[in-house]
């Protein structure tokens, strides 16, 4: 067991939002850091939570007709949801709207208003009345509008508290100069230090335009500002600041994981905050970067949001957690395409360790019926690989504290290319083949210890190929359970026997899913906007009022529905038109159920000339909507609600 303590936070998210690749890319990230320092033996904590008072929460419920705690309430589920089903270990989860979090907030408010920190003044600014926002300078539009709905501001002053952030310029500039890893990488560094360079104002920490927040203590026409109340979640979940509560462990090596573009909040706010309280600021903020989706912004407009559950479903989590990590070095902006992810899948996971475990297992079965030799000679060659296994550990380890995922990864799997050449420069099938027992035995055990050492390397990314891996080569419990000395080659005994299971990862037919990708893209994107597939250029000649009044529509009762022998597509409708009965023959059977249709008051073309088709003849049209989504057709009969509107009237 490690003395080290390690504590490890997302970003609390809003609860406006479905949760998309940038929730899930930071939490992925604090996942694979939680496991990797608790299988080091460290205390570690991992957090994760939403964030759900202010105007956007508010907003949103508006929107939707309903209270803000209870769309907090539901979407709330989402993010639970999406982190059981990303294999997300968190050791908390933290609400603000929680009674746990509301009193710290106060707490934390009462404290820094009795030592003079927040004090009550004035704000003025220019307000955007329908958007009830504050516009800052900078981002006001020409002619003094609001940059979001181009609407005239208003000049406004409102009474506010004030947290003196201004104070803590020189203190803050003080801690960066000392501890130049607090923010990381160095470019958000160097950005922060210029940014309190440049001169720090005091910060408006209370509203009274809305009520959907932590009221202020004292004083409750206002409520205190989201990202006042939200930032304090770090401490509120660790009991802060209650006597030997977990916040002991756990602060200040706390490890704030987030967005590049919540920085400030991060790294000026928050640590001056916790200045004022007499507390030491977090020993380090990673600010990774933001995904663009196939060369482009995400947004729900275009439909192109990247959905985890979605990416999750079709290419498993693992594979999902590998890609976002392996493919963008953490910090940089990166580009998700789903064809990078699957062809990642085929040669890092299918070919390399799949591989790699695949062969290796199948020629401990062939050649030794499972049973894994008890001791072995190892040559040059044989130590030359167990000597990259053990720097491998150790070069992983340094990559990892500098949350250099991507290279640590690369790292392992330069280890899994050699291992995969071992097999070749060895040809273990020939050894069998010529009875060279010895030789035999001394390769199969050293591929089995290195696939060994990769699960155990590769488990915090990829925890159930890992465990999967592990099981298959005849281990019992979990890669990560027996802490870093299990790091080591030759730490743990061999089993006597294997149990070969099924491949890690099947390839994927890169021709077939480009074909599937197409119609899931097709379907999206009819979702976001359906009106884009109307063919609004696709219109009938002019006709004259004669043309019209030749076609008579009238209202008629669907009395029984019967299904065309050998037509899936075709329903017999018989029809009740008050004067006469018939009956049409129509291609709506994909869309109703005849139990749908029987009683229903429809409308009909009933002169047009009789028709037959598949051998029953029809006796007029029915009339339906079209949906204009191309990639699937949705026909919606027009039906006659109206009670009052008797089978057989004329519609014209
Ligand atoms: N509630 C605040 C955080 C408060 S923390 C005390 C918030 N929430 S958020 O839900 O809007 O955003 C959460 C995180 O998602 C941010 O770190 C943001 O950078 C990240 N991302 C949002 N879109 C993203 C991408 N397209 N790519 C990567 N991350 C992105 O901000």
């Amino acid at each position: 067991m490690s003395d080290k303590n390690f504590y490890i936070t997302t970003p609390i998210y809003y609860v406006n939002d479905v949760p998309h690749i940038g929730h899930a890319y930071t939490t992925i990230a604090a996942d694979v850091l939680a496991r990797w320092h608790k299988s080091a033996g460290e205390k570690t904590w991992f957090l994760t939570g939403t964030d759900e008072h202010g105007q956007k929460i508010q907003t949103a419920a508006d929107a939707r007709g309903i209270t803000p705690q209870q769309l907090c309430d539901e979407v709330v589920q989402n993010f639970q949801r999406l982190w059981k089903t990303l294999n997300i270990s968190n050791d908390d989860f933290i609400r603000t709207t929680e009674p746990r979090h509301e009193k710290v907030v106060q707490e934390v408010f009462r404290r820094l208003i009795e030592q003079g920190d927040i004090y009550k003044g004035e704000y003025e600014g220019w307000y955007c009345v329908p958007c009830e926002t504050y516009v800052p300078e900078a981002q006001i539009g020409e002619g003094n509008t609001c940059p979001d709905c181009k609407r005239p501001l208003t000049k406004m002053t409102e009474e506010t508290y004030f947290f003196k952030l201004s104070k803590y310029a020189e203190p803050l500039l003080k801690y960066y100069e000392e501890n130049p890893d607090a923010i990381m990488p160095k470019s958000r560094y160097n950005e922060i230090v210029s940014f309190i360079k440049s001169g720090l104002r005091d910060q408006s920490v209370s509203r009274t335009t809305l009520s959907w927040g932590i009221p202020l203590p004292g004083d409750d026409k206002h409520v205190i500002y989201v990202w006042f109340d939200a930032l304090i979640n770090y401490l509120s979940a660790l009991d802060f600041p209650e006597k030997g509560g977990k916040w002991e462990t756990f602060w200040p090596v706390v490890h704030h994981l987030v967005g590049k573009d919540i920085i400030r909040f991060h790294c000026v706010i928050w640590p001056a905050m916790l200045m004022a309280l007499g507390v030491n600021p977090p020993v380090k903020v990673f600010a990774h970067g933001w995904w663009t989706v196939e060369g482009a912004k995400m947004s729900k407009s275009v439909g192109n949001v990247v959905d985890p559950f979605e990416m999750a479903g079709l290419y498993g989590v693992d594979a999902f957690r590998y890609f976002v990590l392996r493919e963008v070095p953490f910090g940089n902006d990166g580009d998700f395409s789903e064809l990078a992810m699957a062809q990642r899948i085929n040669s890092d996971l299918a070919n390399d360790i799949g591989n790699l475990l695949s062969r290796s297992l199948q020629m401990i079965d062939k050649y030794r019926e499972g049973n894994l030799p008890a001791s072995y000679k190892a040559t040059e060659l044989d130590k030359e690989i167990e000597d990259l296994a053990n720097a491998t550990a150790a070069e992983m380890t340094a990559l990892m504290d500098r949350f250099a995922f991507d290279e640590a990864l690369k790292s392992l799997w330069n280890f899994i290319g050699r291992a995969n050449k071992y097999i070749d420069e060895t040809q273990p099938w020939k050894l069998g083949k010529d009875g060279e027992v010895e030789r035999l035995d001394a390769v199969l055990r050293t591929l089995w210890e290195s696939l060994r050492l990769a699960a155990v390397q590769v488990a915090p990314f990829m925890p159930e190929t890992a465990a999967n891996i592990w099981a298959q080569l005849g281990l019992a419990g979990n890669p990560l359970d027996g802490g870093r000395a299990n790091w080591k080659w030759g730490a743990l005994e061999a089993p006597v026997k294997i149990a070969k299971g099924s491949i890690l990862f099947p390839r994927i037919d890169i021709e077939k899913w480009k074909a599937e990708k197409e119609k899931r893209d097709q379907e999206k994107r009819a979702a976001a906007n359906p009106t884009a597939f109307f063919n609004f250029d696709d219109h009938e000649p002019e006709i004259e009022y004669d043309d019209f009044g030749k076609l008579e529509f009238r209202v008629a009762l669907v009395e029984k529905v019967e299904v065309v022998p050998k037509a899936d597509k075709l329903y017999v409708l018989h029809l009740d038109l008050g004067y006469e009965k018939r009956a049409i023959v129509s291609s709506i059977r994909e869309f109703y159920k005849p139990e749908e249709l029987e009683g229903k008051k429809i409308v009909v073309l009933v002169n047009l000339k009789p028709a037959k088709f598949r051998g029953v003849v029809s006796n007029g049209m029915l009339l339906a909507a079209e949906s204009p989504d191309t990639t699937k057709e949705v026909l919606t009969l027009l039906t006659v609600m109206d009670d009052s509107i008797p089978v057989g009237s004329r519609v014209h």
